[in-house]
């Protein structure tokens, strides 16, 4: 079991009231990759900061054997450091890693879900009656589900699944760079709960990282998950060394489509989601950088020889990739629905991905002129 920090928390000899404690939001990180280690040092720098928090941030690991033979859990705790998924970067002494998934939630009320999406099913499964019922969540995950019924986004599926509330968080966040504390932005997308998503903004916001929430939840989270397609579109233009040119038109195409398939799944979807920083900014960023990017990169530098699954173990150690499950997901929504006609980018981006057609083919499509956007 990992350690507490109850000292910590409540110095001895303080006089604080069991009321006062009880009023104070307890908050639990569920993920511990790149993005989570650094969501959880955000919120460490805040709940030490602010008197409406309890100081320390659980952070659930999924637990792994590092090759000194040493459990991962047990190193962060020890150094304070998560030495496999942001080396050199101290979290703060108030978060606490925690392998147990139903002892890092059983006291919180604020639980902030930042796993690869393909793990999120079976974790949500894992918390069903195991968390406060008063609980609210946040999703920073970027993905979909894609069932029978339809497509899922994370957020809907922490809410059916767990009773729950859900805002999300997206945003033109590179983690290592806002590891370093480099001035960055992102958005709260809420549904109803704007007392909720002003708390969420209290525990993200710092001074290098500006948070502004706006009551759209679909379009922030799709947003979020969209923008990867079209970073492999781009990747693929830099593989094939086409210019600035091509790969500005290749975002413009993207944004296009990002905007137009949000709105067909969802009507309430505003246009004016699209300008916050977990629209035009986080495409921008994913685009110029990020890891979807310089693996479609790789990829279309060995003319679509090696797979995305090798290209990822090889360059990425450990940490997932998104777009690629993401373009497949989306890919999926088109054949259902009879869209592959509206979304010429994302259904070849999907195409070259599983070697149906060469990387070339990005920009060897007519873009559909019968929408307008
Ligand atoms: N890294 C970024 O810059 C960044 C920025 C914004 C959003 N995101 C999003 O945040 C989410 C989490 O990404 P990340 O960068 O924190 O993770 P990551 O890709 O760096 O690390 C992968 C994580 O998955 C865990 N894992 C491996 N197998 C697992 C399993 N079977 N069950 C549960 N967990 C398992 C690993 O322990 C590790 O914590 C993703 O949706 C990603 O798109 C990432």
């Amino acid at each position: 079991m990992a350690p507490s920090l109850e000292s910590h928390i409540i110095p001895q000899g303080a006089e604080i009231g069991a009321d006062t404690l009880i009023s104070r939001s307890k908050v639990t990180v569920i993920g511990s990759g790149n993005w989570g280690s650094v969501a959880a040092k955000l919120i460490a720098s805040n709940t030490l900061r602010l008197g409406s928090f309890h100081d320390e941030v659980r952070m659930w690991v999924f637990e792994e054997t590092l090759p000194s033979g040493d459990k991962l859990s047990d190193v962060i705790n020890a150094t304070n450091e998560n030495v496999k998924y942001l080396p050199g970067i101290k979290l703060g002494k108030n978060v606490v890693a925690d392998p147990d998934l139903e002892n890092a939630v059983k006291d919180a009320n604020m639980l902030v879900f930042v796993t690869p999406h393909q793990f999120m099913e079976a974790i949500c499964k894992g918390l069903v009656g195991k968390i406060k019922t008063d609980a609210e969540a946040i999703s920073l995950v970027k993905g979909m589900e894609v069932k029978m019924e339809g497509p899922h986004m994370i957020s809907t599926l922490i809410s059916e699944q767990l009773g729950v509330n859900c805002s999300v968080l997206m945003g033109a966040n590179i983690a290592n760079e806002i590891a370093q504390e480099k001035f960055s932005e992102a958005t709260v997308g809420y549904r109803q709960n704007r007392e909720a998503a002003e708390k969420w903004v209290q525990l993200f916001n710092t001074p290098y990282f500006n948070v502004t929430a706006v009551q759209d939840v679909e379009g922030v989270e799709l947003c979020g998950t969209l923008k990867n397609v079209v970073a492999i579109a781009a990747g693929f233009v830099d593989g094939l060394e086409m210019g600035n040119n091509t790969k500005a038109a290749i975002m413009r195409l993207g944004l296009r489509e990002m905007k137009a398939f949000s709105k067909l799944l969802f009507p309430s979807v505003k246009d004016s989601t699209f300008f916050e920083s977990c629209g035009v900014a986080d495409l921008i960023t994913t685009c110029l950088g990020g890891r979807n990017r310089k693996v479609a990169e790789a990829f279309a530098k060995n003319g679509g020889k090696r797979s995305f699954d090798e290209l990822e173990k090889e360059m990425l150690q450990g940490q997932k990739l998104q777009g690629v499950s993401t373009a497949s997901e989306v890919y999926e929504v088109l054949s259902h629905r009879g869209w592959f006609e509206l979304f010429p980018l994302f259904s070849v981006v999907h195409e070259i991905c599983i070697g149906r057609l060469p990387p070339s083919a990005i920009v060897q499509y007519r873009e559909h002129k019968s929408r307008s956007s």
